[in-house]
Order: C-alpha cells, then structure tokens, then sequence
C-alpha cells in the first residue's frame, strides 16, 4: 500500500493535463484499478483476525487519501488550462442580424379593430385620457350623486380633472362637435383605481363604437357586433347578449364571448367560462340631448369594446400584467418578422 501511495504521488506530480489526471484516476481507482482490485489479489487465509481489520482500515485510508489527491489534481489541471482551444474564426457563419423590434399585442389588436370599422364606414377619433367629470359622467347621464358612480373608481387630479375611466367619455364631445349622423369608433387608454390582478389593470384599453342616424335599432348594433367578432377572431365564435345596466345606454346590454383560452370550461382568466366583452345598448336620449342631438329625430346604439381583453383573448395571454410590464421577453413574442 505504502508503495502505490508513492507511486500515486509520482504519478500526479507528473500529470500535464486534466486528460492525464482521468488516466491515473482509471489505474488506481477504476473498475479494475489497482486500488480498487488491491483486495481480490490479497490471501487473507494467512492473516490473523487482527491483521484483517488493520488491512481494511489501512486500504480506507489509502482509498481516501487516492481520491483526494485525484480530486485536487484535477482540479488544478483545469484551472491551469481552462479551453486551451481558441474559438475558431468560421467566416461563412451568418452574421448577427439586426434585431426588429415588435408591435405591441394593444396596438396589434388596435390596427386590426380600425381597420374593420373603416372598412364599415366608422371613422377612427380620439379624445383626451385626462378628462373632466362632465364628459366621463354628467353627460352621460350619471350625476354626482348617482350609485352608477361607484361602478367605476377614478383618479382624480389636484386640479379637479380625472383620468377617464372609460372611452364613453368621448361620446357627446363627438356629438357636439361633428353632431349627427355619425359613425366612429375611439380606441384609447383607460384608467381605474383598482386593485390588480390576473384580469383587472389600473391602465387598460377600449374601443368605443358610436352611432347615431335616423332609425337605428338593436338590430343594427347586433350586426355591427357580430361582423366585428367574425372578423376579429376568423373564426366562428359563442356569444351571448343579456341585460346590463349603463346610465347612458337604454335598453343597456353585455356581449359576453365565450373563453377562447379555455373553451368555456371556466379558468382564472374568465372565471365561469365567458368573458365580458362589449357592453353595448342604445344611446339614452338625455346623451343624445347634451351633445345637442333632437332624440325625436335620431336614435343611436354605443359599445364599449374592451381592447386589453380582447387581445388577450386573441393572443392567448392570461394574465393582463403581462401587458403593461415591459418585458422584453414577453413583448417579443409578437414580432410580425
Ligand atoms: N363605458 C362602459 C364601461 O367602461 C361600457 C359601455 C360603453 C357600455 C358603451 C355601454 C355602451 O364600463
């Protein structure tokens, strides 16, 4: 044992590289190394009981002390020599492109909505995202004191502007200044005080749908509806239509699409298996009045599509976060290229 133990020594002190450290390791304490098969060669038949416990300590220790030094060896070789091999130069690699950057899923889902609405005869307006409470509210039909007030908490500013809280905002500042007939939808950003989870933002967007003609009726409001979802998600699609209640709209109803992402199952995006999608109904005739509009003469339907979920819904992103969190990573992903 005493002369493997020099001879292993030896050995390492010789070793040049980690390669040369791997073959000492398989002579002394491989398989069939010389320290591993020390035991088989040996006669115990001639060995007192006593002698026999001395030879198995004696060879642990030998085992031990082997492995440590191997260990130390290899270790020092690799450091010595990390990637001796230069990386070679490979002129016909192609070179690293330059990197697009991408459309955000919003404005994706944005473009794609004009684009059908003008291809409906909408035109495409916008308006303010800090707002006054007469515009989000008043003409609107919800007074200061009304409980349909609490339907959406605001942001208010030190000088007494809020933030909207919803696109309607931009109906009777159309009216009054295009006044009617009219067709346009408002794409924009949105803002609620609340608390955020996998399907609620403080900052989200919409679409709002206004029209107002001579004779519009529900039956108008249901075709524009369901030409926007066919061509949105080229695909036919589930929706049902129930009462809801709007202070501007009268009769006032919910377009709920049924989950893309889980079928309608129910999941922790839709909860019961539909998406509130597009509150909708006929504009109320004291909306219609504040943005000078004779409700004798014109009716007209509004909706309010909710931009962030649909493309959530179309791109398969299940928590709104994701959205508004400018990770690369995530954003990437819609790459057009
Ligand atoms: N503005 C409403 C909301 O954000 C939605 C809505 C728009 C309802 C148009 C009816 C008509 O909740």
């Amino acid at each position: 044992m005493q002369e493997i133990k020099e001879r292993l020594e030896r050995d390492l002190a010789n070793a040049k590289s980690a390669a040369d450290v791997e073959q000492i390791r398989v002579h002394y304490l491989g398989r069939k190394g010389c320290i591993t098969t020390l035991a088989k060669g040996t006669d115990f038949s001639r060995f007192s009981p006593e002698e026999k416990k001395q030879f198995g300590i004696r060879l642990n220790q030998l085992k031990n002390f082997a492995a440590e030094a191997i260990q130390k060896a290899s270790q020092q070789a690799g450091a010595a020599a990390p990637n001796k091999k230069a990386p070679a130069l490979d002129l016909t690699a192609p070179g690293a492109g330059r990197r697009l950057g991408a459309l955000h899923p919003i404005t994706l889902t944005q473009m794609e909505l004009e684009d059908i609405f003008q291809g409906m005869g909408f035109s495409v307006l916008a308006g303010p995202e800090v707002e006054s409470e007469y515009f989000c509210f008043e003409a609107l039909n919800i007074p200061h004191d009304h409980p349909a007030r609490d339907m959406q908490d605001t942001f208010w500013l030190k000088n007494n502007l809020i933030l909207r809280t919803h696109t309607s905002a931009n109906q009777v500042r159309t009216l009054l200044r295009f006044g009617a007939p009219i067709r346009a939808v408002f794409p924009g950003r949105c803002f609620r005080y609340e608390a955020v989870d996998p399907s609620h933002e403080n900052t989200f967007y919409q679409c709002e749908g206004l029209v107002v003609d001579e004779n519009i009726s529900v039956a108008n409001l249901i075709a524009v509806m369901k030409t926007l979802l066919s061509e949105v998600f080229r695909r036919d699609v589930k929706v049902r239509l129930r009462p809801g209640f709007f202070p501007f709209v009268e009769p006032g109803f919910e377009l709920d699409l049924n989950c893309l992402l889980c079928g309608g199952k129910g999941c922790s995006t839709c909860g019961d298996g539909w998406i509130e999608l597009i509150p909708c109904g006929l504009v109320h005739p004291e909306v219609l009045r504040h943005g000078g509009i004779d409700p004798t003469r014109y009716s007209g339907f509004a909706f309010g599509i909710g931009l962030t979920r649909l493309a959530m819904m179309k791109y398969g992103i299940r928590d709104i976060r994701s959205l508004n969190a400018g990770d690369l990573r995530f954003n990437k992903q819609f790459a057009v290229l």
